[in-house]
C-alpha cells in the first residue's frame, strides 16, 4: 500500500478532531518527513527566541510541541528548561524518547484554560501549530497569560495561514490593548523542500 502523503492531507482537514486523528498517524515518520524536506522553522524560532533572551536558564514552553523538533533547536541554541504540550499522544510519545523536555502534558490549545500557571514561563515557542484547523488565533490570549511580564512568544508558521490574515488581526488587537507588543516579523524558509516559505513573529508580553 502506498504510504500516506501528510502534507497534502494535512491541508484538507475540517476539524481539529481530524487534525488530531492525523498527527496520531504522522507520528511515526514526521521527523523522517520533516527532515527529508529540510524543514526550517525549529531553527529559524531557537535562534529568533536567541535575540531577545540571550540567558540560556530560561524556562520555556514550547505549544503544540509535536515530536520535539524545537526542543532539538532549543537545546543547539543552549536552552535547557524546555516544556512541552499537545494534544496528539502520539506525538508526545515521540517527543519524551527524545528527553530534552522537563515535563510533557496533553493540552488542547483551543481549550482554555491550560494547565499551567500565569506568568510561569519566560518564553513560549508555537512553531508550525498556528493553521488551518490546528491552533486558533485565539490561542494567544491563552499563550500570553502563561508568559511572565517582559517574556517572549514566538511563533512560526507558513506563508498560507499568515495570508489568511485572522492571527495578525488577533495579534494586532492584542497590541492595541497593550497585552502584546509585535517586535519582528521576518519572512523566510519554512519546508523548503515543499518549496514553502513562512514567518517567524517576535512578540513581548506586556
Ligand atoms: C506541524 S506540527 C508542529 C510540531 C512541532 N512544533 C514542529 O515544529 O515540528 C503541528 C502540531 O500541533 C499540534 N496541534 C494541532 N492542533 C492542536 C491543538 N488544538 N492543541 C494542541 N496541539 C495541537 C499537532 O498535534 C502537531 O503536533
Amino acid at each position: 500500500m502506498p504510504r500516506e502523503d501528510f502534507f497534502d492531507i494535512v491541508y484538507d482537514v475540517k476539524t481539529s478532531e481530524e487534525t488530531k486523528a492525523i498527527y496520531e498517524r504522522w507520528a511515526n515518520v514526521y521527523d523522517e518527513d520533516l527532515s527529508s524536506r529540510s524543514y526550517r522553522q525549529p531553527a529559524r524560532c531557537a535562534n529568533a527566541l536567541h535575540k531577545q533572551q540571550p540567558d540560556k536558564n530560561i524556562t520555556i514552553l514550547d505549544a503544540g510541541c509535536g515530536t520535539g523538533l524545537a526542543a532539538i533547536a532549543l537545546k543547539a541554541v543552549g536552552y535547557e528548561a524546555l516544556h512541552g504540550c499537545d494534544f496528539s499522544d502520539a506525538m508526545l510519545e515521540k517527543a519524551n524518547k527524545l528527553q530534552l523536555y522537563k515535563t510533557l502534558k496533553r493540552q488542547d490549545l483551543n481549550n482554555v484554560p491550560i494547565d499551567y500557571e500565569s506568568g510561569m514561563f519566560d518564553a513560549v515557542t508555537a512553531v508550525g501549530v498556528f493553521s488551518f484547523s490546528h491552533v486558533n488565533p485565539k490561542a494567544i490570549v491563552e499563550l500570553a497569560r502563561v508568559v511572565r511580564s517582559g517574556g517572549t512568544i514566538i511563533i512560526g508558521m507558513n506563508d498560507h495561514f499568515f495570508t489568511e490574515g485572522s492571527l495578525l488581526r488577533q495579534l494586532e488587537h492584542m497590541e492595541e490593548t497593550d497585552t502584546l507588543e509585535i517586535i519582528s516579523k521576518e519572512h523566510g524558509e519554512h519546508v523548503p523542500g515543499n518549496d514553502l516559505k513562512g514567518w517567524v513573529i517576535t512578540l513581548l508580553k506586556r
